[in-house]
């Protein structure tokens, strides 16, 4: 596993030593990433090294073939990363990145299980987190892996597994009547307040709110490096990444950063596309408005629970990547989101989380206006699986496709054909 060299702040290149425990950088807020000696690993660690490592490891070591680019700590792990990738029957050049695959069913896995893994590493017992729903759910679960108390804030209207992930994994779990900016605001709060009446200071809780610790992005960018390493080490013309706080998208610009540096894969980085829902687009409106940061979203609603982030804290990162990638950022209406889950079961039999279908909404609309070609090679994150949501699909169905669903299951009663 590699050595931590240092934190650096994106914003200002402020160095700090990874020894302790971190936030974000002190002299500018700005997310303070983990740094490498990449000299070093680009003489001593090859690209065939993850693959003899899996190989080696037998059972699953998932996102952990990638230890040699990641912090030097004994892993947190339940069988999180390396997702499949999965060709789509009707679209030549595109390919689905099953992030449901992972424990918790989403790909906020990757993230905790590296953040919880450092958080022992540390000797943190207490860790919070205000959420969408789905990082509730994979702190529970890694928290409770580790030996850790996990402190949960979520919107009170979050899809019932969330709630029930955090309830059945024994974590403490506020809900919240609100948004992730209110959970957020609880989180510090209690911090604040822990810090003020001299709690013992392993008393007092971590916060591990997305990019204001720097391991969830170190998780992450697993994604890039696996999407390149099954793609034969090559970059793919362009990535769909449904975006709330971003970190995924963040994680990967990192890694194909790095990877670049290894010597791992060349050639034109993809452009990266940022989806998101039309009841909560922050993003998309500053990238139509040529804004450099997004304005707080008044009124954030739709049934895609995870985009439900009214003003993510790396917008500028987020903006400056699909600018600079030749993305773009589009957001597409929860009718359209609804038609593309049951596009997808219906046509490819996979069940997408209402984030993914933001994305093959997308793809769909850009398709439709000649932006994209159907061979042209996309990788699409399906960021979480749609069995997570069925309360919530439901509920879509029943209000945009009525009497689609029957009122109540026929429990008891077995339907026998005529
Ligand atoms: C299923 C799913 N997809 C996408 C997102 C957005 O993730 P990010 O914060 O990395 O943009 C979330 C966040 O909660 C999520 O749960
Ligand atoms: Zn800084």
């Amino acid at each position: 596993m590699a050595r931590i060299a240092c934190l650096e702040c994106v914003r200002c290149g402020n160095r700090v030593s990874a020894e302790t425990p971190q936030t974000v950088c002190a002299v500018d807020g700005g997310v303070l990433f983990v740094r490498y000696d990449m000299e070093t690993l680009r003489r001593t660690v090859r690209r065939e090294r993850p693959a003899e490592l899996a190989a080696a490891a037998g059972a699953s070591v998932g996102m952990w073939r990638y230890a040699e680019v990641l912090p030097d700590a004994d892993p947190v792990t339940l069988g999180e990363g390396w997702t499949p990738m999965i060709q789509s029957r009707r679209y030549a050049g595109l390919l689905v990145k099953e992030e449901g695959a992972n424990p918790t069913g989403t790909f906020k896995a990757r993230g905790m299980s590296m953040a919880v893994t450092m958080a022992r590493r540390y000797g943190l017992r207490h860790l919070a987190v205000p959420s969408a729903g789905n990082a509730a759910g994979a702190l529970a679960a890694y928290a409770a892996r580790a030996g850790i108390a996990a402190h949960l804030f979520m919107p009170k209207d979050v899809p019932m597994a969330n709630y029930l992930e955090g309830v059945l994994y024994g974590a403490d779990v506020t809900m919240v009547d609100g948004l992730i900016s209110d959970c957020a605001r609880r989180v510090a709060e209690r911090i604040k307040e822990q810090r003020a009446s001299g709690v013992a200071a392993e008393e007092v809780w971590f916060d591990v709110s997305s990019l204001k610790e720097p391991f969830r992005v170190e998780g992450k960018k697993t994604m890039g490096y696996e999407l390149v390493e099954q793609m034969g080490w090559k970059y793919p013309e362009a990535v769909f990444y449904p975006t709330g706080g971003g970190v995924g998208l963040i994680g990967m610009w990192k890694a194909f950063e790095e990877m670049e540096q290894l010597g791992w894969v060349s050639g034109r980085r993809p452009r990266m596309f940022a989806l998101q829902a039309a009841g909560c687009a922050p993003v998309a409106r500053a990238f139509e408005e040529g804004k450099k940061v997004s304005e707080f979203y008044e009124g954030a609603e739709t049934f895609a629970a995870g985009l439900r982030v009214p003003k993510p804290y790396g917008d500028n990162l987020i903006l400056e990547i699909v600018r600079s990638s030749g993305g773009c950022v589009v957001a597409s209406e929860d009718a359209a989101i609804l038609g593309s889950i049951e596009d997808w079961a219906k046509n490819e039999g996979v069940f997408l989380s209402p984030e993914g279908a933001a994305a093959t909404a997308a793809y769909d609309s850009l398709l439709a206006t000649g932006e994209l070609r159907a061979e042209d090679r996309v990788v699409l994150f399906n960021t979480g699986a749609g069995l997570k949501y069925v309360d919530a699909v439901a509920e879509a169905m029943k209000v945009r496709r009525p009497g689609s669903l029957p009122t109540s299951l026929p429990v008891g009663g077995i339907i026998t054909p005529v």
